[in-house]
């Protein structure tokens, strides 16, 4: 049966990927898992780690082009410039912890090191967004972890329930 399929959009933030000093793996590593998994990518985006441009793309994202959830990759660190997490905050309406929380539980298995990554999980509207952190290597464990159980989250938060494929 065909149904709606999600809309989503990928933001990658890296200093050294807007300056074009480094290749972004990691935003089409999530585009490739999300196609597979039957979302709808609208549209992909590479940012500098800074706080007001990451709030106004993430709003613009969520209000203007309607997408159901936001993938971030990159800026959940500790370098002074990492600011994904405090920007996604001061968009956010209300808090969806769990997400994150899962992430990290499922990460701390395989690295130790995943109690570094301080990205959050929050709903916008009617949005989903996520913060995943940077190397691609982490956005696969991150994304195989919490990706089959978004789906129930996003039908109860869009109010399509029943109208989904999967
Ligand atoms: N999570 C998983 N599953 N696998 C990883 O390799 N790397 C960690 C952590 N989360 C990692 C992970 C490391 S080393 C860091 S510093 C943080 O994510 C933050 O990454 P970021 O600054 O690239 O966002």
């Amino acid at each position: 049966m065909e149904g709606y399929r999600w809309k989503a959009s990928v933001v990658t933030l890296s200093d050294k990927g807007f300056a074009g000093e480094r290749e972004d793996k990691s935003g089409p590593l999530i585009c490739e898992m999300l196609t597979e998994a039957g979302y709808d990518v609208q549209e992909t985006v590479l940012l500098p780690d800074e706080m007001e441009e990451i709030k106004k793309h993430l709003c613009k994202l969520c209000d203007e082009k309607n997408n159901d959830i936001i993938f971030t990759t990159g800026g959940t660190g500790f370098a002074p410039r990492d600011c994904t997490p405090e920007a996604t905050m001061a968009v956010a309406e209300r808090n969806a912890p769990g997400i994150a929380e899962a992430m990290r539980l499922a990460s701390l298995k395989i690295t130790p090191r995943a109690m570094l990554s301080r990205g959050v999980s929050v709903i916008r509207g009617q949005t989903l967004i996520i913060n995943l952190p940077g190397s691609p290597k982490a956005v696969r464990e991150n994304l195989e972890a919490v990706l089959p159980s978004l789906d129930h989250g996003l039908a109860i938060l869009t109010g399509r329930d029943g109208e989904c494929a999967r």
